[in-house]
């Protein structure tokens, strides 16, 4: 297990947050328990003819405020406490975009670079059925994270509809458009940080052309984010992934390093243009206005907290700075736009994606665009404004709006029986 428990780091920020409103513990203690955690074995024929047996899991946080929601994550370092971490956030990402959602989690320990595609359809399939009694659009609605992608959501919804005997799309969101998946749906995790960011940098009075940014990860969220700041104008002088990252303080050329790694292609093979490589710590350490964790959690530790030296930090990737690192930060006066916030452009998307399955419509992407701004700006107007009423961190702040969502969402449906 990793020496940060993810899961108790989200019950201690509950714990602020409930300070700063003086709530009694009885009015939050259901949000310091998952309402449910499934765990699974998954046996799977491999194409050499062998049987593996893999571990999965399913856990569902909080349905107070609608169906549990929640990506599903394919990755070696898999662990309970962070599936329950990951599910807890969102019930409290989903609550502060004001989404009619609880929160879910699922995640597989396996490294899907190593199986082949039959296989990995194999393991989706298997994995469906072990977790699907508790899955469903009105129950629990799974979506892509590390690992997975529109495919694996495809087979899920699939094998689901297969089981019940009609086509049930709504029980995934990040699926293909030609199967039910939205427009707008894919970038919208990027495109919403790229949101948060120049509404952020509008409000502090700080032109784009002046921001350098650093980026670490470029998946899904990281390789969008860095198209959007790009062509915003900001500077992006450092990125990287799981091979190591590249530095040129004048500018990376991002076209050029998208289309490389786009092309399922690592860092570590990139040739083009002029840059200096660095490794992932350097780039965590870059001087620059904003860095973007955008690959795994844990990543700014107390160790780079005390060294680092951006101005801002948005958090793409949840969970990616720890509690320690946290209060140094504070102390340094180095904001962060927190995961729950800055992140939860995929989310919307994936509500308005669930909305257009569950009414048999199609939304144009401009519709879809529009949801997705109007949520965020909304969230982040609401988190800084809370953060200078109560004199808290932007972190503090967002769960404080969440949690008083949650509350009086609990008071109204009370306790039953
Ligand atoms: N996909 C979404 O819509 C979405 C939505 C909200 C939050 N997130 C979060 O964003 C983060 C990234 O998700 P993603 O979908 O882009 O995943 P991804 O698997 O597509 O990409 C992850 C990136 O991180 C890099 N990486 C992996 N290990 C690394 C390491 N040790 N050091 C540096 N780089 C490393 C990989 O090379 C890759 O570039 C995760 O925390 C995820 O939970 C994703």
């Amino acid at each position: 297990m990793s020496q940060y428990n993810a899961f108790e780091n989200f019950i201690a920020n509950i714990e602020k947050a409930a300070a700063v409103l003086n709530l009694p513990e009885s009015d939050y203690a259901n949000l310091k328990i998952c309402e449910r955690e499934l765990k699974v074995s998954i046996p799977v024929e491999m194409d050499n003819g062998g049987v593996k047996v893999f571990e999965g899991y399913r856990v569902q946080h909080s349905s107070l405020r609608g169906p549990c929601k929640g990506g599903i994550r394919y990755h070696q370092d898999v662990e309970i406490e962070e599936v329950k971490a990951l599910a807890g956030w969102m019930t409290f990402k989903c609550a502060l975009a004001n989404l009619p959602y609880g929160g879910a989690k699922g995640g597989v320990i396996v490294d899907p670079s190593e199986l082949s595609e039959k296989e990995l359809e194999k393991l989706t399939r298997r994995y469906t059925i072990k977790i699907l009694p508790f899955i469903g659009p009105n129950q629990d609605i799974p979506a892509p994270d590390v690992g997975t992608n529109s495919q694996i959501m495809s087979w899920l919804m699939d094998t689901f509809s297969a089981m019940k005997g009609y086509t049930i799309p709504g029980v995934v969101t990040g699926k293909d458009v030609e199967i039910g998946g939205s427009l707008g749906r894919a970038e919208a995790t990027g495109r919403g940080l790229h949101i948060v960011i120049k509404e952020f940098l509008m409000l502090n009075n700080i032109s784009p052309a002046t921001t350098r940014v650093a980026i670490q990860g470029l998946g899904n969220v990281g390789n969008v984010t860095a198209e959007y700041l790009h062509k915003l104008r900001c500077k992006i002088i450092a990125v990287s992934d799981v091979s190591g990252g590249i530095f040129n303080p004048d500018g990376l050329d991002i076209k050029s390093i998208l289309q490389h790694v786009r092309a399922k292609k690592l860092l570590s093979s990139y040739e083009e243009g002029t840059f200096t490589r660095i490794t992932n710590k350097e780039l965590l350490l870059t001087p620059c206005e904003i860095l973007i964790p955008a690959a795994l959690q844990n990543q700014i530790t107390a160790e780079i907290a005390k060294e680092l030296k951006a101005k801002v930090i948005i958090e793409a990737a949840n969970g990616p700075t720890t509690t320690d690192a946290d209060t140094i930060l504070a102390q340094k006066n180095i904001p962060i736009i927190p995961d729950i916030l800055a992140n939860a452009g995929g989310v919307i998307a994936s509500y308005c994606e669930w909305v257009q399955n569950m009414q048999g419509i199609k939304w144009t992407v401009k519709q879809v665009n529009e949801v997705v701004q109007t949520h965020l700006i909304e969230s982040l107007n609401l988190v800084i404004q809370t953060s200078q009423d109560y004199k808290i961190s932007y972190r503090l702040a967002a769960y404080v709006v969440a949690l008083t969502r949650l509350v009086k969402a609990h008071k109204l449906r009370g306790i039953f029986p």
